[in-house]
């Protein structure tokens, strides 16, 4: 069976699901998007990946199509199709079809809204224990990248870049600082304290990201937002990269050099179960009110 996409408010299969050549989207990557897990059918931490979408939308100039009563609407329906199965959605929105193509941005013009869901794609197991390799490379992105914005060509070429040397993903660095990955946020552990750059116009406010916050902090583990240099990077005891469907992976390879002792660290150990203990959480449905539940 197809799963139905939803397009500018119907319910469709993938093959009746069109969009004009005209779409901004298509023509400038005029648009944004997000990716949400759901477990156990159930959208994880949507209020804040809403709230993220809002933003990006303000950001580009853009009204917010639909409010949160009905994107939930649109999203319990599509997760419904796999039942309690582990998913992830893409949604995106862009400016919509023009009549003709102009960089200005046209007054009259219908956002074209998409959502999907797919099965989730789960963590290889094996990865996880190994850790993953990664490389450095010059951020050759643009100075909005807390926008999440489809326009993700600098991304796409870093992250081949990676696969080409062996690496699983490129971490961006700009002015001597380790600012994020291609798809993902950074974290480093220095001298036992857990350390993520600060958010700014460089690097895309995760969710995940902020979630690791929250989960050492109701934790007691120790942990800063501040900047990390390409010698911190270098230095560090361990090194982690987050994101919806990676959430907490280790990163074992750094430029072909084991990190410290190129097994994955105690630290992230701990932080692994407790993102697993507030899945879990989710998955019974029983946590009211944490931060794993919303
Ligand atoms: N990417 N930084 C960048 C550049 C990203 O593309 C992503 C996520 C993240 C992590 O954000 P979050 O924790 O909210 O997933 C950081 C998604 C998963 C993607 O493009 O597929």
């Amino acid at each position: 069976m197809s799963e139905l996409i939803y397009l500018n408010g119907e319910f469709l299969p993938q093959a009746h699901a069109h969009v004009s050549v005209m779409d901004r989207g298509f023509l400038f990557g005029d648009g944004v998007y997000e990716v949400i897990p759901a477990y156990a059918g159930l959208p994880f931490r949507l209020k804040e990946h809403l709230q993220r979408l809002n933003a990006s939308l303000e950001a580009i100039r853009m009204a917010p199509p639909l409010d949160d009563d009905q994107w939930n609407d649109i999203l319990t329906r599509l997760l419904a199709q796999r039942g309690d199965a582990d998913q992830q959605i893409y949604l995106q929105i862009t400016r919509g079809a023009y009549g003709r193509r102009l960089h200005a941005i046209p007054e009259d013009v219908t956002p074209t809204i998409m959502a999907f869901a797919t099965e989730l794609a789960v963590r290889d197991p094996e990865l996880v224990k190994q850790g993953m390799s990664v490389i450095t490379l010059d951020d050759i992105r643009w100075e909005r990248c807390n926008i999440k914005a489809i326009t993700l060509l600098a991304n796409i070429l870093s992250q081949q870049q990676a696969r080409d040397e062996g690496a699983q993903e490129a971490i961006l660095v700009r002015d001597g600082l380790a600012n994020e990955g291609t798809a993902s946020n950074l974290f480093i552990v220095k001298e036992g304290l857990i350390i993520t750059p600060p958010k700014s116009q460089h690097l895309l406010p995760g969710i995940t990201r902020d979630l690791v916050l929250e989960l050492a902090m109701d934790a007691g583990l120790p942990y800063a937002e501040a900047s990390v240099s390409v010698e911190e990077l270098e230095q560090a005891e361990e090194i982690w990269i987050t994101s919806s469907t990676k959430e907490v992976m280790p990163v074992t390879r750094l430029n072909g050099r084991p990190v410290d002792n190129g097994h994955p660290g105690p630290m992230w150990e701990k932080m692994d179960a407790l993102y697993g203990a507030c899945k879990a959480r989710l998955r019974l449905r029983n946590a009211p009110p944490d931060n794993c539940y919303d």
